[in-house]
């Protein structure tokens, strides 16, 4: 581009035709920053705007000469997606100043001086003298159009599945129908294809699921209505309805309970009593999520074990899915949770997946304030670890007692509406 070499560093400092031409300069200088579009600003210690362009003026609807000299909060105000004005920790011009460290926002809106709300992207650089901060640099781009076409992006996404999973249910129920002795009458060869076909047609409409879930936590539609769950008790049943899967496949599947061995003699005898592990999660959404880890941990493990476990302290409770199979390679691992991620090796180019589900697993346990991660050894297995704040026995019923009253009024009101 011919402004950049209008501008470059050798023409200022050692070009001797350029030295001392500073009038010249300083007109190519301003050239250049009239004409780039973005909103570009310099602003002082004292949060004084020193310098406004042309693109910032049509970003905020501030006319150059009205910023020049003005308090850059009085011309930059930001708001989060939820139209919250950033504190001061969040704002990237204050954090610049406090740090001394280029700061970028890409999820930022600003109002405008007509009080219209912008999507832009933020780059703010520190002017550094004598490892002080001297000034900043801030950057804005307005990205109406970018956002607006994730936003299509994601809208297709979720309509597309959902609208293909209603016939891939029809046809799976029809396949269901056919296989049915008690209903139609068909031969082993017939049955052989259709049950290859009702299986595929099982996985489509789990990909349908998937695809329509993730762009649900995306946009942070994701549905959820949590509850006090004793995950203990939980995780015992979703474990005996997910072991057959690992046994089909010759695995040892297993669930572990908690590390604490107490012994009520009052029961006469020894007998173990098993802590309580209450969280406030949904309960259908942690089944997607075991299962989710379940199913990787059966699909990628060729022999040896399976387990779930459950433990925790007083603060957290954990869970683990484990696994004896290829183990993921370190380099893979901070990778793993985001979407469409697959390890690149030839058991992922065989066995099928899009690499969603690990992606679903985390926006589902973020909901609830936990967090996920995955300890592996190649070669060894891998385990996946999901903590929660744990609730105590009081906290557990408090909410439990919530839960009740909030039932129990549902009805009164619904009564009082219609
Ligand atoms: N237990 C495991 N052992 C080894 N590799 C694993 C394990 N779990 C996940 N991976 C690796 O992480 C990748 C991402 O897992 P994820 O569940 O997100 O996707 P997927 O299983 O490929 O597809 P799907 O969307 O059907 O779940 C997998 O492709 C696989 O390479
Ligand atoms: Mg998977």
């Amino acid at each position: 581009m011919g402004g950049f070499k209008l501008f470059s560093h050798k023409g200022t400092t050692k070009s001797p035709a350029m030295a001392g031409d500073l009038g010249n300069e300083k007109m190519k200088f301003e050239v250049i920053i009239n004409a780039i579009e973005d909103g570009v600003m310099l602003i002082d210690l004292e949060h004084t705007i020193q310098l406004f362009n042309p693109g910032a003026s049509r970003i905020t609807g501030w006319k150059v000469e009205d910023a020049a000299g003005v308090d850059v909060s009085a011309v930059i105000k930001l708001v989060d997606s939820k139209n919250q004005p950033y504190s001061d920790d969040q704002n990237p011009l204050m954090k610049v100043f406090k740090t001394g460290q280029s700061v970028r926002d890409n999820n930022a809106y600003l109002t405008n001086r007509s009080g219209k709300q912008i999507p832009v992207s933020v780059n703010v650089s520190p002017l550094v003298d004598n490892a002080t901060v001297s000034a900043v640099v801030a950057v804005f781009r307005d990205v109406g159009e970018e956002r607006a076409e994730e936003q299509r992006r994601a809208d297709f996404i979720s309509t597309a599945s959902h609208e293909m999973r209603t016939p891939v249910a029809a046809i799976e129920g029809y396949l269901a129908l056919a296989l049915n002795a008690k209903v139609a009458t068909i031969d082993n060869r017939a049955r052989d294809y259709l049950e290859k076909a009702h299986s595929s047609t099982q996985h489509l409409g789990q990909l349908f699921q998937d695809l329509l879930t993730s762009a649900k936590a995306e946009d942070g539609r994701l549905s959820s209505h949590p509850v006090v769950v004793e995950l203990g008790a939980f995780l015992e049943q979703l474990s005996n309805d997910l072991k057959f899967a690992a046994e089909k496949k010759g695995l040892f599947a297993e669930f572990v309970i908690g590390s604490s061995h107490n012994i009520d003699a009052s029961q006469g005898g020894e007998r173990v009593v098993r802590p309580l592990y209450y969280a406030f999660v949904d309960g259908d959404r942690m089944r997607e999520v075991v299962t989710n880890l379940f199913d990787n941990a059966v699909k990628y493990t060729e022999s040896g074990k399976v387990s779930i476990g459950l433990t925790g302290d007083d603060k957290v409770v954990q869970f683990y899915v484990r696994d004896t199979g290829p183990g993921i390679p370190a380099e893979d691992v901070p990778h793993l949770f985001q979407k469409f991620y697959r390890v690149d090796n030839s058991a992922t180019r065989t066995i099928g997946g899009t690499g969603l589900g690990l992606f679903i697993c985390r926006k589902i346990v973020e909901l609830y304030d936990g967090r996920i991660w995955v300890e592996s050894e190649v070669g060894k297995g891998s385990s996946f670890f999901i903590n929660f704040p744990r609730l105590n026995a009081k906290q557990a019923a408090d909410k439990q007692a919530q839960e009740a009253g909030n039932a129990e009024l549902q009805p009164i009101n619904s009564l009082a509406s219609s």
